[in-house]
């Protein structure tokens, strides 16, 4: 049997567990290898950051967005570290658990560090010196400080709640972002939480500005099937195989574009990866993708930035 249809019985079958994170962590961990912070992934979330501080900095014509919000925390909060770093005042991150702990929060900032000493990191994040030192002096004494007070110190505030119903004020929030997230939301869930960040950015000079990779994540750890592999399924047959740690919705681009459109959101600017057709065509599509114009099916990953000063 191939590894990522193993892969797939076995999270569905923790899927039904008590603790079902939890015990994903340690499969990921021991099983898959799926959670180790590799540099490829630092780098690529520091991309992230970088860009969204750009989109920030372009739409709202101000330099560093002074609250952030953050949906789906994961396991290294990456780019929340970063908008420390480069002077954000507040930093909040959603998620529907806690999937980060102090030593994954060390395991982070170790890689900053590591990262900076081999100067690779000012091409990707312009930080203060002040900042880099707060993260050097927490390090030095990390053991003596709980998860709390080392999320303190880097201004960031962990939220563990539903997010279509934030508990935030309207017009608060500068930066709104995620990261690899939206494509693990199901679209009864992710449109009310997009009218919820539609309310808490603030409208005068707001930015939201979301990273969607749209490739088969089972593909990332079997590398006998292609990103396109899980396109082949109808949704009863795909319904049977996902799960619920890491559900994946399958939505392409033009379902994203459908969504911004139907709740006003503007799309100011749209990124996207064209993807590979040739692996494409490996794949007998199932129906509700087989009719759709190939070119917009290949897209594997897209980035929009939306300028909310923009919503009418
Ligand atoms: C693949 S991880 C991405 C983590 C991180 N942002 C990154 O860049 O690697 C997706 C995260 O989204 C979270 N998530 C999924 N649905 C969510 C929801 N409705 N609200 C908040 N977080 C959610 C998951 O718990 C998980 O931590």
């Amino acid at each position: 049997m191939k590894k990522w249809k193993q892969k797939a019985i076995v999270q569905k079958i923790i899927s039904y567990l008590p603790l079902s994170h939890k015990i994903n962590y340690i499969f990921q961990k021991y099983v898959t290898k799926g959670v180790t912070l590799s540099d490829e992934y630092l780098f690529d979330r520091l991309g992230h950051a970088r860009d969204h501080i750009k989109g920030y900095q372009k739409y709202s014509k101000k330099a560093i967005p002074a609250i952030c919000l953050e949906i789906g925390t994961g396991w290294y909060p990456i780019v929340p570290i970063s908008f420390f770093l480069v002077g954000a005042d507040r930093i909040y991150s959603v998620d529907i658990s806690l999937l980060t702990s102090k030593e994954r929060l060390h395991t982070t900032l170790q890689k900053f560090v590591e990262c900076e000493k081999l100067n690779q990191f000012k091409q990707y994040i312009d930080y203060l010196p002040n900042r880099y030192g707060i993260i050097l002096n927490l390090l030095a004494n990390y053991s003596s400080f709980s998860l709390d007070e080392v999320l303190q110190k880097l201004n960031i505030t962990y939220l563990i709640e539903d997010s279509r119903k934030l508990s935030l004020p309207d017009n608060s929030i500068d930066l709104v972002n995620s990261n690899n997230t939206f494509e693990h939301i199901y679209p009864n869930i992710l449109i009310p939480i997009l009218k919820e960040f539609r309310r808490i950015v603030k409208k005068q000079d707001g930015v939201m500005s979301h990273f969607i990779d749209m490739s088969d994540h089972f593909a990332h750890f079997d590398n006998s099937i292609n990103i396109y592999n899980f396109l082949q399924f109808s949704d009863k047959q795909w319904k049977w195989i996902d799960n619920s740690i890491q559900p994946q919705s399958r939505m392409r681009i033009y379902d994203y574009k459908q969504i911004y459109n139907d709740l006003n959101i503007p799309i100011s600017e749209e990124i996207f990866r064209v993807g590979n057709l040739n692996e494409l065509k490996e794949i007998r599509l199932a129906e509700k993708f087989a009719n759709k114009p190939i070119e917009e099916i290949a897209k594997s990953h897209c980035h929009f930035i939306s300028n909310m000063k923009a919503i009418v």
